[in-house]
């Protein structure tokens, strides 16, 4: 039955998205910004909590990471024309994990942030490669236009060529760095003048005819260069179309500068009118149900976990399982069904984070996160739901690029640490690789992020009392070999070890990239994959 009336209209208004960029272009700058838009500050600079201003969000995670415990993503929520807007943070500097990529499984579209010196960075890329695994729509804000960078042409053609995507300016700059001197809007033909003496959200906007009074406000050559730049990409482009984008095949691009606040608006304005709402998502068939996609509107509550956080308050044991709503109506204490175990649990607490604010959620919709205190009963990508059994799609896991090999300082407990590695491997915290002549004697961990390592080493203490050592291993690159039609690959030319993975998949760890051009160029009849279903 699908959900009519006032719960309805909630699910309708909800749009969920996460920035994805490399370290230092601006996310956390622009997502400040945003929740300033969104009335949840009042006054810029509060998020960053640097040089001493009022922290909301990395403090508490900044917090969160000395205390050596899993940090991850929040939920940042709020309101914009008449929309609920879920902003999923995607942790990007020293508390980069497999979870950022995780994250990604959550939302409905992304907004791909970009340096404009920089260009697309390797940490975007990867990022990116993620949302087109599932070809979810991605925004693409330019950001720093107030500094010196990339001509915006050439910089439309690096994300054209590096990504394989095709880029649909939506506003385009009007000079650059010193000669920064406003955005033109070419869906609402208006041309918005930068002052940087004024806050961003107050600025001047003209319509675009050339005789307009903005064209004297700046100088004659920047004018002479949009119009130049304009006639091109006027010319070279074909109308925007929705579809296009909502099926991840082009990405409207924005210019501005998060920092000065200028083009955030802009930006804002473009998503609430063409971010998609909460998508249908698709079921796993069983020997018993087949294969289904869930409407959103769906009565049946249903979600997925996407994120497991431990001991983020150190006063309970306990971790929160964090939940991707994908239909219905979440209510606090609601008994679900979770599918894996087949049977029966109260969801019995729950939160959401608005700002630095954990406030207890008492109801949530499709597309809305939620987190769930947990006492073990969940692993990532597990499914609950009110009514029968729903299991979603997997959450495939992620070529790890750090390796070490784990020894427990006591060898008389070399079992135990077997069986807690096991146990940590199965929830997504780490992943755990063999060499199947030693087996799990001497297991290899593989994560995304340096932190992974970390909160490792604090769990084993922590939970299993276990005193662990870990010696780093060279490889940065993983790859699970697959023949043509998917299957394992289990033999290779060119002299790989294969290794087996906690569900006994082949996989080859190689010291660098030029190493999998070599096993490529051996054997070309086999595709290397970078992520994989994992076990259920
Ligand atoms: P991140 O979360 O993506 O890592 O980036 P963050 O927002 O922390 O920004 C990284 C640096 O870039 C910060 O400078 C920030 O002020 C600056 N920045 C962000 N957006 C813009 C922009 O539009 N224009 C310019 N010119 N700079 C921008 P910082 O020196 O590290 O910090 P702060 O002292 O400026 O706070």
């Amino acid at each position: 039955m699908l959900l009519t009336g006032p719960a309805a209209h909630e699910i309708n208004r909800r749009r969920t998205f996460a920035i994805i960029s490399h370290p230092d272009a601006g996310k956390t700058t622009l997502t400040e910004k945003l929740l300033y838009h969104g009335g949840v500050i009042h006054e810029t600079g509060e998020v960053k909590g640097k040089s001493g201003t009022k922290a909301v969000t990395s403090d508490w995670m900044e917090l969160e990471r000395q205390k050596g415990i899993s940090i991850t993503s929040s939920v940042m929520t709020f309101d914009y024309d008449k929309l609920r807007i879920n902003l999923l943070d995607t942790p990007g500097h020293k508390d980069f994990s497999e979870d950022t990529y995780r994250v990604l499984m959550a939302v409905d579209s992304a907004c791909m942030l970009i340096d404009v010196a920089k260009g697309v960075e390797e940490r975007t890329k990867k990022l990116y490669d993620v949302c087109r695994y599932r070809s979810i729509p991605i925004f693409t804000f330019v950001n720093k236009l107030d500094r010196e960078g990339k001509a915006p042409l050439e910089l439309i053609d690096e994300v054209e060529t590096t990504l394989r995507m095709q880029c649909y300016p939506v506003t385009w700059p009007i000079g650059i760095g010193d000669r920064f001197k406003g955005i033109y809007n070419r869906i609402t033909k208006e041309v918005m003048l930068y002052d940087q003496r004024r806050e961003g959200d107050e600025v001047e906007t003209f319509p675009f005819e050339p005789q307009s009074a903005w064209r004297e406000k700046i100088r004659p050559e920047v004018y002479e260069q949009l119009m130049e730049e304009l006639d091109l990409i006027e010319n070279a482009l074909p109308p925007f179309e929705p579809e296009e984008f909502l099926s991840g095949k082009i990405s409207p691009v924005t210019f501005g500068s998060a920092k000065q606040n200028f083009g955030v608006d802009t930006f804002l304005h473009f998503f609430c009118k063409y971010a998609p709402g909460a998508q249908a998502r698709t079921t796993k068939a069983t020997e018993k149900v087949p294969a289904r996609t869930m409407d959103p509107l769906d009565s049946n509550f249903s979600g997925f976990v996407f994120k497991i956080q431990a001991n983020m308050d150190k006063r309970h044991r306990d971790r929160v399982a964090f939940i991707r709503i994908c239909s219905g109506k979440f209510e606090r204490g609601m008994k679900v069904k979770h599918s894996r175990h087949d049977k029966e649990i109260r969801l019995a607490y729950s939160n959401q984070f608005v700002a630095s604010e954990r406030a207890t959620v008492d109801e949530a919709f499709a597309g809305d996160i939620v987190g769930v205190n947990d006492t073990g009963n969940f692993a990532i990508g597990d499914s609950v739901c009110s009514e029968g059994k729903v299991q979603f799609e997997d959450i495939p896991k992620f070529a790890p690029e750090l390796f070490a090999r784990i020894t427990v300082t006591d060898a008389m407990k070399r079992k135990k640490m077997q069986e807690a590695l096991q146990h940590l491997s199965e929830e997504g915290a780490i992943q755990l690789f063999v060499e199947p002549a030693i087996g799990m004697q001497d297991p290899i961990i593989g994560v995304v992020g340096e932190l992974q390592f970390e909160v490792l080493i604090h769990r084993m203490q922590d939970e299993y009392n276990l005193p662990v050592r870990l010696n780093r291993l060279p490889y940065t690159v993983a790859r699970w070999p697959r023949t043509a039609d998917g299957k394992p690959q289990d033999s290779l030319k060119g002299g790989f070890t294969i290794y087996r993975d906690m569900i006994d998949q082949p996989v080859i760890l190689m010291n660098q990239e030029w190493d999998l051009k070599w096993a490529e160029k051996e054997n070309p009849d086999v595709t290397f994959a970078t992520s994989i279903a994992r076990a259920r």
